[in-house]
């Protein structure tokens, strides 16, 4: 999606224009110049590319990221070997940053062939101090970097950065700016995500994202409603609304308005078909927002409710603000309002002090939920949140080994929960062409669940009904059935 521009009236003999999104459209127009001057010095067309790291909001930030490298004029590739390569990293585990400092060094290497490179990097893991600290002193050959809030500043910083020979570095510590209407470079034709709120307000005590995102911030639903239509009317048929905590949507707006209200809006949007959201905290689940499911024609069966711990003591210590029986009871009303709801979660394992009881009430949960997937992590200690500097860090071998054991009780529980749906004909949503075997295509239920069935390229993007025929674990193959 391309905002209807004309660059054409843009004088760049006037100074930049202090207004959002104006701005960033003047600054995108000189970046335009720059690179065509680049090309016709080089003889050819430059190359950009974006890689990812972590979750969904970082993949939707680098949407919007390609929509203006797009609209710049560089040619986005998927290979490294570009002249224009940008991390859009992630900082949640501390081994999402040990992989970005590890491929530094391959883009060095990279660089040193192609003089003209420019490397950059963005997203959750620039906003704390260390890393910035570690990038200026041992990582001088990274030529532009910026935080997760001044995002939207991309356009005007990549011209700082191309006529500059310093690295630039742009961190903000917070904000509350939301700036609307930036072009978007979409992944898929058919399904997008949309923001609808930045940051989060909960601070659990391992979790570093309310210091790198900052406060929460939601966006005014009629800016989200008018992003939606757009986005339909340009083919898309499946939106995920993202947030950190969606369950607490609007609650500081001017005019407050609740989630289950907004979804009722997105409800009524002709042409949408689908409606995902991510992600949800279990202490702000509202039953007006199980109603609204319920009652729903598009909202997705499919809700990812964190669960992080099964133990009272340790989810009082982790700051989630809900006990394991508040959890329970949550799960079971889903399920028996919303019964063919697949119910997904995320487990910590090993917070400092978790002991085996503790961690056997985790194993309780999960057996009594039955989720239909859970991802399940290592603790990881984060600088600067208050689990790190608590006493008790769990050994490596002990963590290790009860991962193991949550992991296998997990995938077994999902096992089962996959054939619930076997034999039943139901609509799938196509999404691309089998990688392994280009006869089949992929394609997802309403629940998540991904389906294998015979079919060809045409069908990207349709939603078809299929007979769901065999379950192979945590997926199925199907076979197309009538209308
Ligand atoms: N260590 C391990 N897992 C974490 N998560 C967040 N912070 C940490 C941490 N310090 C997990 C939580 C969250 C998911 C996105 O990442 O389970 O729900
Ligand atoms: Fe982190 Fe908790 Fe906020 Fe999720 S709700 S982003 S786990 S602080």
């Amino acid at each position: 999606m391309t905002n209807e521009i004309n660059f054409d009236e843009i004088d760049l003999s006037q100074g930049a224009p202090a207004q959002e999104p104006q701005r960033q459209y003047y600054f995108m127009k000189k970046a335009q110049i720059l690179l065509a001057e680049k090309e016709a010095e080089l003889g050819r067309k430059l190359q950009a590319c974006i890689k990812t790291f972590g979750c969904q909001m970082n993949a939707r930030d680098s949407e919007k990221l390609r929509g203006i490298l797009e609209l710049i004029g560089y040619e986005l590739t998927e290979s490294e070997e570009a002249d224009f390569v940008l991390y859009n990293t992630c900082t949640v585990r501390e081994n999402a940053n040990l992989k970005v400092y590890g491929r530094l060094g391959y883009l060095n290497g990279l660089k040193k062939k192609n003089p003209h490179m420019l490397i950059s990097l963005c997203g959750c893991m620039m906003q704390e101090p260390e890393v910035i600290e570690k990038l200026k002193k041992s990582y001088r050959f990274v030529d532009l970097v910026f935080g997760t809030h001044n995002i939207y500043k991309f356009a005007e910083l990549l011209t700082t950065a191309m006529e500059s020979d310093r690295t630039v570095f742009d961190i903000w510590k917070d904000t509350d700016k939301i700036v609307e209407d930036l072009p978007a470079e979409r992944t898929y034709t058919f399904k997008s995500g949309v923001n609808i709120m930045f940051g989060c307000n909960n601070f659990c005590s391992y979790c570093i994202v309310p210091y790198v995102r900052g406060r929460e911030r939601s966006r005014r639903p009629e800016d989200i409603l008018k992003e939606i239509r757009t986005l339909v009317a340009d083919g898309v048929k499946e939106i995920m609304l993202l947030g950190q905590n969606v369950n607490s949507y609007g609650k500081n707006l001017e005019e407050p308005i609740t989630f289950a209200q907004l979804l009722t809006e997105v409800e009524k949007i002709d042409g949408l078909e689908r409606i995902r959201f991510m992600t949800s905290h279990p202490k702000d689940l509202s039953e007006d927002l199980i109603q609204v499911m319920k009652h729903s024609k598009k909202i997705c069966r499919h809700l990812h409710l964190p669960l992080q711990s099964g133990s009272t003591e340790i989810l009082r210590r982790m700051n989630r603000r809900y006990t394991k029986e508040q959890y329970l009871a949550l799960a079971e009303r889903l399920r028996s309002e919303i019964p063919d709801l697949s119910l997904t979660t995320d487990i910590i394992v090993g917070f400092p002090g978790e002991t085996e009881e503790d961690f056997q009430e985790t194993l309780d949960v999960v057996r009594k939920v039955r989720y239909d997937s859970a991802f399940t992590f290592i603790y990881s200690k984060r600088t600067g949140t208050p689990a790190a500097a608590m006493e008790n860090q769990i050994p490596e071998d002990v963590v290790k080994d009860r991962f193991n054991r949550l992991l296998t009780l997990v995938q077994d529980i999902s096992r089962e929960q996959s054939l619930r749906v076997q034999g039943q004909t139901l609509p799938v949503l196509v999404e691309s062409v089998n990688e392994q075997d280009s006869s089949l295509v992929t394609g997802r239920l309403s629940n998540n669940l991904l389906v294998h069935f015979p079919g060809d390229a045409s069908l990207i993007g349709e939603i078809v009904p299929v007979y769901l025929k065999e379950c192979m674990g945590f997926y199925y193959y199907g076979e197309r059935a009538e209308a």
